[in-house]
């Protein structure tokens, strides 16, 4: 779908406004780590593969990958969160302060491991994963650090996004503490929700999960077809009593609901499809930076479609900038 040149005009004018703005990423923080290499046989230890190591990277993933979103998007980006006394929670730090990301509001928790993801990649094929992490619910003296840091950010920010992968960041406290805030002072504030979490996010701008996520959060089977999704997003704005919610649908695009009743289907505008991990990150920071840039919720949906249509066309968890995405809208 063509947007109208004045659709256009007003997608480029909101993106003019995306750089400097503050917004504040509430959530679970992970390093996606990658370890390449080689595999020339089969291990005599163990029917295994022997991967000869040739290079590792790592990325932000989770929260993370929202802040790393937002940051090439030219936002000023705070973050509340967790993270270890540990290699993982030190290159997170690392990637972030390079980007000139504020982190005065992640603490630094003794007795938790950072969230990490480790694949092992030998002739592009995933040889395994392990995972490191701490999901149990936050110490109390954590707990109250994070909202002393919560409070702290919030009277300057111009937006908050949670993202929620319920690892134990975001609870209750949070978020109240943040919904009043965003609602007094009238800035948007999203959630990429957790079903299990789903009666806290009362009062939100925005929720944006994806199709599956959205049927789990109401606690439903999963029907097809346009009609029973559209029944079900007119329930989940009843039920959270918010301004919208914005479910993603991978290949069909997204829909957004808004609680006057409007309800908008957007199609996908993705080209060629490489890599679609990350790509309700990517919406969730160009949706709430557009709307902390003035935009109403069906044009900066309209952005986040496009922002989701180019990094779907990228290898990898990959983020889109201003340059690329006016090249879009164009
Ligand atoms: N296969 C696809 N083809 C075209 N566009 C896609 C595809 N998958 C995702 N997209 C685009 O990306 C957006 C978000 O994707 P999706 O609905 O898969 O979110 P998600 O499940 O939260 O993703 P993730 O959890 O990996 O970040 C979609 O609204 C759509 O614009
Ligand atoms: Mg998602």
């Amino acid at each position: 779908m063509m947007p109208s040149r004045k659709m256009r005009k007003e997608l480029l004018r909101t993106l003019a406004r995306f750089h400097g703005r503050r917004v504040l990423v509430v959530g679970d923080l992970m390093l996606d780590q990658y370890v390449r290499g080689t595999v020339g046989r089969i291990s005599p230890e163990a029917p295994v593969p022997v991967v000869r190591v040739t290079g590792e990277t790592s990325i932000p993933g989770g929260a993370g990958n929202v802040v790393n979103n937002l940051a090439s998007l030219g936002a000023s980006v705070s973050v509340v969160g967790v993270i270890g006394e540990d290699e993982a929670g030190r290159r997170l730090a690392e990637q972030f302060r390079s980007k000139g990301v504020d982190m005065e509001g992640v603490c630094v928790d003794v007795d938790r491991q950072t969230t990490q993801k480790c694949r092992v990649v030998a002739e592009r094929q995933q040889v395994v994963r392990f995972d490191r992490e701490t999901t149990g619910p936050l110490s109390h003296a954590t707990q109250t650090r994070l909202l002393a840091g919560l409070a702290e950010e919030l009277p300057r920010t111009e937006a908050v996004i949670f993202s929620d992968y319920g690892k134990g960041v975001i609870g209750p406290r949070l978020l109240a503490l943040a919904i009043g805030a965003a609602n007094r002072r009238k800035i948007p504030l999203t959630v990429d929700p957790k079903p299990e979490h789903f009666r806290s996010y009362k009062g939100v701008t925005c929720v944006t999960p994806n199709t599956a996520e959205a049927w789990a959060c109401m606690r439903r089977e999963p029907k097809p077809g346009q009609d029973a999704l559209v029944a079900l997003g007119r329930e989940i704005l009843r039920m959270l009593r918010s301004r919208s919610a914005l479910i993603t649908r991978g290949a069909e695009g997204m829909s957004l609901f808004e609680a006057d009743g409007k309800v908008t289907h957007i199609p996908t505008v993705a080209r060629e499809v490489f890599d679609v991990s990350g790509a309700g990150d990517t919406v969730i920071a160009a949706f709430t930076l557009a709307l902390a840039a003035g935009a109403p919720l069906d044009r900066a949906a309209s952005l986040a479609n496009h922002a989701a249509g180019i990094v779907v066309g990228k290898l990898g968890t990959a983020v889109t900038d201003c340059a690329e995405l006016s090249e879009a809208v164009r």
